[in-house]
This record gives C-alpha cells, sequence and structure tokens, in this order.
C-alpha cells in the first residue's frame, strides 16, 4: 500500500505523469484506476498501472516499494529474499531505463539499497534509501509529546544510521526554540526517546498492520524536490565513499537532494557517543551485507 499512497499524493498533487508497476497486472490497474479520480482537474498529468517495465524506460523517477509479500517482524527477516528480489528489480531497471533516480523504500532499505547500487553500477548520488527522513518525523514526534510542545518549535532533529534498531537519533545537535535540547531532557528520556523512535513502528503495527502514510509522504517530499529542483535536506541512506570514515556500506546520513539526485553529503557534528554508536550501526548493517 506504500506504492499506492505515494502514488496518491503524486496524483493530487498533479506532479507529474505515473506509472504503477506491479507483479500482478490487474492489482497495478486496479490503483491506477481509483488514483486517477483523484487529479486536479486542471492537470494533464496520467496515470497508469502495468506489470511492462519496458513501459517506464522513460521514467525520471522510479520509487521501489516492493516486498515478498510476507507479514515481517524484524526488518531484517527475509532478508535473502529480499535481496534476491531487488537484484532481479534492478537488473530489470537496468536493461529498460536510461538514467533514473532510484528512490529504494523495501526493507532492510540501508542493505538493499547497496546491492541496487552493486547490481546496476548506477552513481551512488541518484540511488537514495528512505527511511531515515521517517525516523526523524518520529523523533520530533516524541519528542514534542514528552516536553509538551509543538512540532514546529523543534529543528535539526535528525536520525542517522541504520533503519533498524542500531538507529542514530543525533540529540547533540537538536534543538527546542534554538536552546540545545540536551538542557531541557535528562538523560534516561533520552534514553527512553531513542527507544520509542526506534521500537515506534512495532507499536505501529499493534493498532494497523502496515506502515502507510508517514513514509509515503517522505518519499513525497523527494519527488517533489528532484522534479521542481528545490532543494530539501534530508537524512537518507547512501553509498558511504569515505565520509563518517565508513566505505562500502549504505546508511543513513545527512543529505542535499535536489534535481540532480544527492547533490551534498553533510558529515554532521557528533558527539563521541553518537559517533561511536553511528560507527556500531555501519557495522550491524555491513555484517548484514556480508551475511548475503
Ligand atoms: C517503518 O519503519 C516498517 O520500516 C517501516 O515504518
Amino acid at each position: 500500500m506504500v506504492g499506492s499512497s505515494i502514488a496518491f499524493l503524486c496524483a493530487a498533487n498533479a506532479i507529474d505523469d505515473i506509472i504503477l508497476l506491479n507483479r500482478t497486472k490487474s492489482k497495478a490497474i486496479g490503483e491506477a484506476l481509483d488514483i486517477s479520480n483523484a487529479i486536479p482537474k486542471n492537470s494533464d498529468i496520467t496515470i497508469k498501472g502495468t506489470d511492462d517495465y519496458s513501459e517506464i524506460s522513460n521514467s525520471k523517477i522510479i520509487v521501489i516499494t516492493a516486498s515478498t509479500g510476507v507479514y515481517l517482524k524484524n526488518r531484517n527477516e527475509m532478508i535473502d529474499a529480499q535481496v534476491k528480489m531487488i537484484r532481479n528489480i534492478a537488473n530489470e531497471i537496468k536493461k529498460n531505463c536510461k538514467s533514473p533516480i532510484v528512490l529504494i523504500i523495501s526493507n532492510p532499505v540501508d542493505v538493499l539499497t547497496y546491492f541496487f547500487i552493486k547490481e546496476t553500477g548506477f552513481s551512488r548520488n541518484n540511488v537514495i534509501g528512505i527511511a531515515s527522513a521517517l525516523d526523524s518525523s518520529r523523533f520530533r514526534y516524541l519528542l514534542s509529546k514528552k516536553i509538551g510542545i509543538n512540532q514546529s518549535q523543534i529543528s535539526d532533529a535528525f536520525v542517522l544510521g541504520e533503519h533498524g534498531d542500531s538507529m542514530v537519533p543525533v540529540f547533540s545537535n537538536t534543538k527546542i526554540d534554538g536552546k540545545n535540547v540536551l538542557t531541557i531532557i535528562n538523560s534516561s528520556q533520552k534514553i527512553e526517546i531513542t527507544e520509542e523512535i526506534r521500537d515506534y513502528w512495532k507499536s505501529l503495527r499493534n493498532f494497523k498492520s502496515r506502515s502507510q502514510f508517514g513514509i509515503s509522504k517522505n518519499t513525497f517530499d523527494v519527488i517533489y524536490s528532484i522534479l521542481n529542483n528545490q532543494s530539501l535536506l534530508s537524512p537518507t541512506s547512501i553509498l558511504l565513499e569515505g565520509e563518517y570514515n565508513q566505505k562500502n556500506v549504505c546508511m543513513g546520513v545527512l543529505t542535499t537532494i535536489d534535481s540532480k539526485g544527492i547533490s551534498k553529503i553533510h558529515q554532521s557534528e557528533l558527539d563521541e557517543s553518537e559517533k561511536k554508536s553511528l560507527d556500531h550501526s555501519a557495522q550491524i548493517i555491513r555484517n548484514n551485507i556480508e551475511s548475503i
């Protein structure tokens, strides 16, 4: 449902022509028929469902939300099957598409982004894992609840590292009305918030069977910034080539996105414990990559 939610946002905002591609053609056609009624009346954009990769040969942006279809209790479960799936998709895209910007949503997102790049040889600026932005939305939401403030009072609250249990909320840069958050919350609140961000999707699933709208809006924002060449500062999972002293691993770091894809990788100032946690997070992802 994440793919169709992203398509719905793109259609309702008349962002550009849309193609929904699914291995089950009837599903893609059905979602497209439904979403086509959400296109604003002054817009000429189109939406179409298909199971044929040749139809996406001219796509500027490709968003991958596929999964093996099994209900996962852990993002790293079925990692072998998910990697096999992303490799097949990567090969189809390489065969059929010229030079798209690819957004990867499927989990485990850091590992799949890595394998997509390895399989296609596409530039690292054009293959972007989307998840840390969602974790950052959760960070802001939980901070605002815990402190009893509005989200708009929070700035620079970013989560880096793995989209998984080792993710790293960067408290040292986070500000409330311009004041460092660590002068406002104590260390046990910090630990509580960290655990709550990490487990957010599990609590969500106690109420509904999937995580859908948060990731969709965060993905839409990236699509919007690419198509309109409007700079967006957002943490994304990218292939690191020495940044943060890491190589040969994809993980969430702060980036600027525009029409070129990733146009800048920011080296966030971290405190010693955040640095250690980020190294640990990179190692967890690397272990998962090496396990394949
Ligand atoms: C999420 O964090 C499941 O990765 C998805 O909502």
